[in-house]
């Protein structure tokens, strides 16, 4: 199959429309569609990514300033702070997993009584989303356990040809995957860490658990948004692994260091600003790994980054990605 890439609408539409798979901008990371409310296009999406079916996709829907009719038309229930979180966030970089109507397919929710909602804040998105009839399920459009994909480059890198169209929105604004909220024992819990920090949901809601990753959500593994390269996280002890400066590539804060090659080193924000450097994370991670092939590194290192703000969810995925010694 011939992946076309542009910013054709209408086409990704109709292509939806038809069964198909599209890949679309988000201002998280880009997503891997299809109508939510056929089966048999969301199976399509489990087999492109080589994805397990335990780990449950990502419904999409079109913004609306009715964000209870919204929630309504794929959400049994409404609780009131998923609501409140709705009406604060949405569209935004926000997932809520709330239980399910009977109409969303038991692919899509890997057989949950629940599912995920989010209303993307892409403009693109948004108007695909507005043309087609149904909901877009869409999870991360990169292969299962890989880093997430942030340009329209990314996805055809690693999915051209296995799917028809990739709606081209540019880089992504967030460049972390959302935040996931879900409710355990009557109350809100974060499923998952993500591009919208803690703090502002906290200001929203009050002060929240985060469920721990092994019991958070089915696709909350522990190994996950992994380079190829080893990574070590909040380590930047090379040459204690017996590594020169050489073998090494490092993900760093707000400055290099002067021993290593330095375009061995991606410094995800010299300003120290933690929306920036979660808006470069992926692509740097990609780009080290990319060098390690190339250039024989052995091993990419990273500091740990403030646990605040965006910052929280950059470590969580910097410890998802990094070596364990089997
Ligand atoms: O920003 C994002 O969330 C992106 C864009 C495309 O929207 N999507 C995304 O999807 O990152 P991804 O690949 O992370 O997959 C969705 C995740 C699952 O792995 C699981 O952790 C959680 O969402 N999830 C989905 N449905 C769930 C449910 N019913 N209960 C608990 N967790 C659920
Ligand atoms: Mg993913």
């Amino acid at each position: 199959m011939h992946t076309q890439v542009g910013i054709d609408v209408e086409q990704a539409a109709l292509l939806l429309e038809q069964g198909e798979l599209v890949a679309i901008p988000t201002e998280t990371v880009y997503g891997l569609a299809a109508n939510a409310l056929n089966a048999q296009a969301c199976a399509r999406i489990f087999e492109v990514k080589n994805r397990p079916s335990f780990d449950p996709l990502i419904v999409h829907l079109a913004a609306s300033s009715d964000c209870e009719a919204a929630l309504a038309s794929c959400a049994r229930v409404i609780p009131d702070w998923a609501l409140k979180l709705a009406r604060a966030f949405w569209p935004g970089p926000l997932t809520l997993v709330l239980p399910r109507k009977p109409l969303v397919p038991d692919i899509v929710t890997s057989g949950l009584d629940t599912v995920a909602l989010r209303m993307p804040a892409h403009t693109l998105a948004q108007r695909l989303l507005e043309r087609v009839p149904f909901p877009l399920a869409a999870p991360s459009a990169n292969p299962f356990g890989f880093v997430s994909p942030t340009t329209a480059q990314h996805v055809l890198d690693q999915l051209g040809g296995r799917i028809a169209y990739v709606l081209d929105g540019g880089s992504c604004r967030v460049g972390l995957e959302s935040t996931i909220v879900g409710e355990q024992g009557g109350r809100p819990v974060v499923l998952r860490l993500g591009g919208l920090g803690l703090e502002e949901l906290e200001n929203a809601l009050g002060p929240l658990t985060l469920a721990t990753s092994s019991g958070a959500s089915p696709g909350s593994l522990e190994s996950h948004y992994a380079p190829r390269t080893p990574l070590y996280f909040d380590d930047l002890g090379y040459r204690a692994r017996g590594l020169s400066p050489e073998q090494v590539g490092l993900l760093l804060f707000r400055a290099p260091l002067s021993e290593v090659p330095p375009d061995q080193q991606e410094v995800l924000s010299m300003s120290g600003d933690l929306n920036e450097a979660a808006r470069n994370l992926f692509a740097a991670l990609r780009r080290l790994d990319a060098l390690a092939a190339s250039r024989g590194l052995r091993a990419i290192f990273t500091q740990k980054f403030p646990e605040r703000g965006l910052g929280r969810a950059i470590n969580d995925r910097l410890r998802r990605a990094s070596f364990r010694p089997a």
